[in-house]
């Protein structure tokens, strides 16, 4: 008997990448030097992340996994053919800005960065997948840190608009999907990341870190009246880096801090969304002192120009409790850290595993904005090992994943509009967070270690087939 799907028709099931974390050719081709270039693994990478670099220069003989990663840029035309053997119906990816304008502040942007777009787009539509496209996804040119400082300054929306206007010009018969900035509520937590902001002696770091956000809040609003004027069909979208937080225990103090942990990342999407900044951030800003720089005009590109989705992540929901004792138990996350919440098991890198949570998640961000929602990033990072006849037998991640896609069926069947799902990384990519190559989320294995060996040879796991009958189905066979 053939089960109906829960998932609307023309559902954009596909996979989600970034540019820096799968491209390689770090200076191909005329493409400058980015944030993420500079981030190796271990220890050091995190005190950078955080916003406090020794070195704006990459050192001699260490290894930083960007500058080859899986190289998609040699391998874009197998790769997306495995795509479209899973039957994928979109792809997620982000461009580097620094391949279209390399230092930033260029004049004139670079054709080699423009082609390769191109032909990567030109492949997909090959085989009607649908390109959506990240526009900023954790790496600013590292010429616009040296120069201006980067997102601490109000030069960076000029750029930015820039570098939109010439992507959307150039790619407007291509490309109907974008997202202006990826996780955005990331800068609050890894603000290198995020916004390419390396932090000054005696700086009130809320002070920097809320100016930056504007900035970043302006220049997507203005991405978004570019990409309406240029492309009257395009969706354009923003990104968060979502996941409920649930409070401890039932007592007001916990349930209040939990409503305040959710503010902090919706306060990014509620400017976003609803085009103005909400009176919480306002009682925010006066209680911790702080002044927002805005120029006349900026309320107002924020009122009109607001997002046609919400896209975001979701790995894991958060917890929280206003007892210093329970708060010392705490486990890691996307992005943030959470207390461990007793009910729920983690992954072998400490991420809550939660699959009602993106049902939660779902409502909870449906509930609050009435925009169609674009699950954009979800996935298990995981270990990955090899059985005597050379298999990948993954079924701890298609358990995962199953589970997930039971709960946004149900999210779709409570009334939430949801437009697609893009699982993070289909194919073995290098970590954000680490760096590491061996925390896998892939259908698609990639040969190759977390010091750069390999024969980077891509192989396909056991969740490839199960992934291509999902989607076959149209999420009806789990
Ligand atoms: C999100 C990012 O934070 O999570 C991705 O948008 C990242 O870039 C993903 O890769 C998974 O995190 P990690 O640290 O496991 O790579």
């Amino acid at each position: 008997m053939k089960t109906i799907s829960k998932f609307p028709d023309g559902f954009l099931w596909g996979g989600a990448t970034a540019a820096n974390q799968i491209e390689g050719a770090y200076l191909e081709d005329g493409k400058g030097l980015t944030t993420v270039d500079l981030l190796p693994t271990g220890k050091e990478r995190f005190k950078i992340m955080e916003g406090y670099p020794s070195t704006l220069e990459p050192h001699k003989d260490v290894y930083y996994p960007s500058h080859q990663a899986i190289d998609f840029y040699h391998n874009y035309k197998e790769d997306i053919a495995l795509f479209a053997e899973m039957g994928f119906k979109s792809f997620r990816l982000s461009i580097s800005w620094a391949r279209i304008f390399p230092n930033g502040d260029d004049r004139e942007p670079n054709e080699a960065g423009l082609q390769f777009y191109d032909n990567v787009f030109d492949e997909l539509l090959k085989y009607n997948i649908e390109p959506v496209v990240t526009i900023a996804h954790f790496d600013v040119p590292v010429h616009l840190i040296k120069e201006y400082g980067s997102w601490k300054n109000r030069k960076l929306v000029d750029f930015y608009e820039k570098y939109t206007r010439t992507i959307f010009e150039r790619y407007k018969d291509k490309v109907t999907y974008w997202m202006t900035f990826n996780e955005i509520n990331m800068l609050l937590h890894l603000p290198f990341t995020g916004a390419g902001i390396v932090f000054e002696e005696g700086e009130d770091k809320n002070q920097v870190l809320y100016q930056a956000a504007h900035h970043q809040l302006v220049a997507s609003a203005l991405a978004v009246k570019a990409c309406h004027e240029i492309i009257p069909n395009a969706q354009i979208g923003c990104m968060l880096a979502a996941g409920k937080v649930y409070p401890y225990t039932s007592n007001p103090d916990d349930v209040l801090k939990a409503m305040e942990k959710d503010r902090e990342s919706f306060f990014f999407i509620d400017v976003q969304s609803r085009g103005k900044y909400p009176g919480y951030a306002k009682r925010f800003f006066r209680d911790n002192d702080l002044t927002i720089k805005m120029e006349d005009g900026d309320e107002e590109i924020l009122r009109n120009n607001t997002v046609d989705y919400i896209g975001f992540s979701y790995y894991a929901s958060r917890c929280i409790s206003t007892d210093p004792e329970i708060l010392k138990n705490q486990t890691a996350g996307n992005v943030f850290g959470s207390v461990k919440n007793p009910y729920l098991k983690t992954s072998e890198w400490g991420w809550t595993i939660d699959p009602k949570g993106i049902r939660i998640t779902a409502n909870q961000l449906y509930d609050r904005y009435q925009k169609p929602l674009f699950v954009v990033e979800n996935g298990l990072g995981a270990v990955d090992q090899f059985a005597s006849d050379g298999s990948i037998q993954d079924d701890y991640r298609i358990d995962y994943l199953r589970q997930h896609f039971e709960q946004l069926g149900e999210a779709i069947e409570d009334g939430v509009e949801i437009i697609g799902y893009t699982s993070w990384g289909p194919i073995d990519l290098v970590s954000a967070s680490t760096g590491e190559m061996k925390k896998r989320y892939g259908y698609i294995y990639v040969d190759r270690d977390n010091e750069g060996k390999g024969s980077l040879q891509r192989k396909r796991k056991k969740s490839f087939d199960w992934y291509k009958k999902v989607i076959a189905s149209n999420g009806s066979d789990l």
